[in-house]
């Protein structure tokens, strides 16, 4: 067992920050052998109990935080390379970069290098977990879920489905399309700490039979989780609207095809109206907030007070490539901005600790993991990260002289970037 001591965050039931300036983090094996968090609090109420215990490691962290690992609701680990392209919005994006890049993962050994690269960079920014993006190869998943399983991180990917409206070297077949992705579950889902995400690329690159068998297969397999777009950029919703004329909106393109339930991400959910907040709350499906690649695109503002109002379950994500940045603090300093200009006649601002609440026990809640992971309850998996206030002199400064624990996390989240993660730690 072991016993650390340094300041601790984590989150209650209801959301709220639950902080510990001298904090105890026990962590150890459960019954299936998993580390996990045993006890979490203040140092002085449970170190009697804990730290004296024969066998108990105590790890003494002056000066440092520890928090639970983020979790990136939406990426993909083939665009790796395509961050930072630059090109006029969504669609030009994917055609002159995306694609072309993408078509590389049909080989193996260059799929299993970009994703150990992508891990590393996952770990080095305090991501512990992602629901990521493969490409249309099967290949492609088999590296990012090896690469995961040899690190045992809890990590969720797909195959994307895209058999239409697509170049060559990424278009796949509507039937070996679903061949694969079938044989993928059965190969991955479940295994270790990997969950396997049924992935057509978004409604416009599948054709109706492929969506419908992508409906059949998230049926048939409940707890696999369904990952995609919807309602990002105003020119895409025009090309669906086109190709669905018989559909009330985009979203609801997806649930025709029974893709939105319980586990169903759907990354973006700008351009919604009230019938498709509803239906993601009564399905129980979740939108993945991506405020850089938003902002890069020019794709427009989650509107968080219209989400709170229809209480659809949301978190946030970098999606890299799109996105600018593999640091949860560049997400969270972005989703800030885009929740004021969003908001600006409202007068609205997030608070520092609901931003981060978003990419940790809030984006855990909406992949279906609360209690899982995003957490340091007891009984949570033993993924967290140890933070280190003080990493440049501004942050030294600027946290020091922090009055309140909003002060303190406000700080990070606009100063803060992969050199405030001093070490990420995996259960094992
Ligand atoms: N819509 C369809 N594919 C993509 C993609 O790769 N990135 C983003 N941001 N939107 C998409
Ligand atoms: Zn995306």
């Amino acid at each position: 067992m072991k016993i650390y001591r340094a300041a601790l965050l984590r989150f209650a039931d209801d959301g709220s920050p639950q902080y510990d300036s001298d904090g105890l983090l026990a962590v150890g094996p459960d019954a299936q052998g998993r580390e996990c968090v045993l006890a979490a609090g203040s140092w002085q109420a449970l170190q009697g109990q804990w730290a004296q215990h024969p066998g108990a490691e105590v790890m003494h962290l002056p000066g440092r935080l520890i928090a639970p690992g983020f979790v990136d609701m939406h990426i993909h680990y083939p665009q790796t390379d395509v961050i930072g392209a630059p090109a006029d919005g969504l669609l030009p994006w994917l055609e002159h970069y995306t694609f072309p890049h993408e078509s590389r993962f049909h080989d193996r050994a260059y799929a299993d290098g970009v994703a150990e690269f992508f891990l590393d960079e996952l770990l080095r920014n305090g991501v512990t977990t992602a629901l990521t993006f493969a490409t249309s190869h099967p290949a492609s998943v088999d590296a990012i879920m090896a690469a995961s399983q040899a690190r045992g991180m809890r990590m969720m990917a797909g195959k994307v489905l895209q058999d239409r409206h697509s170049p060559d070297g990424v278009r796949d077949d509507c039937e070996q399309g679903l061949i694969d992705t079938e044989a993928l579950i059965g190969r991955w889902h479940g295994v270790d700490r990997l969950g396997y995400a049924i992935t057509p690329r978004f409604a416009p690159t599948s054709s109706e039979a492929q969506l419908r068998g992508a409906g059949a297969l998230a049926a048939k397999y409940s707890d696999v989780w369904v990952h995609s777009h919807a309602s990002e950029n105003l020119d895409e919703i025009r090309w669906v609207r086109g190709l669905y004329p018989q559909a009330r909106s985009y979203l609801d393109v997806y649930a025709g095809f029974g893709l939105m339930r319980e586990r169903a991400v759907y990354a973006h959910c700008i351009w919604l109206d009230e019938a498709d907040r509803a239906l993601l709350r009564e399905t129980g499906t979740a939108a993945a907030i991506s405020p850089t690649s938003n902002l890069f695109l020019s794709s427009g503002y989650f509107d968080y007070l219209k989400a709170d109002a229809a209480g659809f379950r949301y978190g946030l994500a970098s999606d890299v490539g799109g996105g600018m940045s593999f640091s949860p603090f560049r997400t969270m300093q972005a989703a800030y901005v885009v929740g004021r200009e969003g908001h600006a006649k409202q007068g609205f601002s997030l608070k520092p600790g609901a931003l981060w609440w978003q990419h940790t026990a809030g984006a855990a809640r909406a992949l279906g993991l609360e209690g899982v992971i995003g957490n340091l309850q007891p009984g949570c998996e033993a993924d967290f990260i140890i933070l280190n206030p003080s990493c440049t002199p501004l942050l030294a400064r600027k946290t020091a002289q922090a009055e309140s624990l909003d002060e303190l996390l406000f700080a990070m989240i606009v100063l803060g970037d992969d050199r405030l993660i001093e070490q990420a730690v995996i259960a094992r």
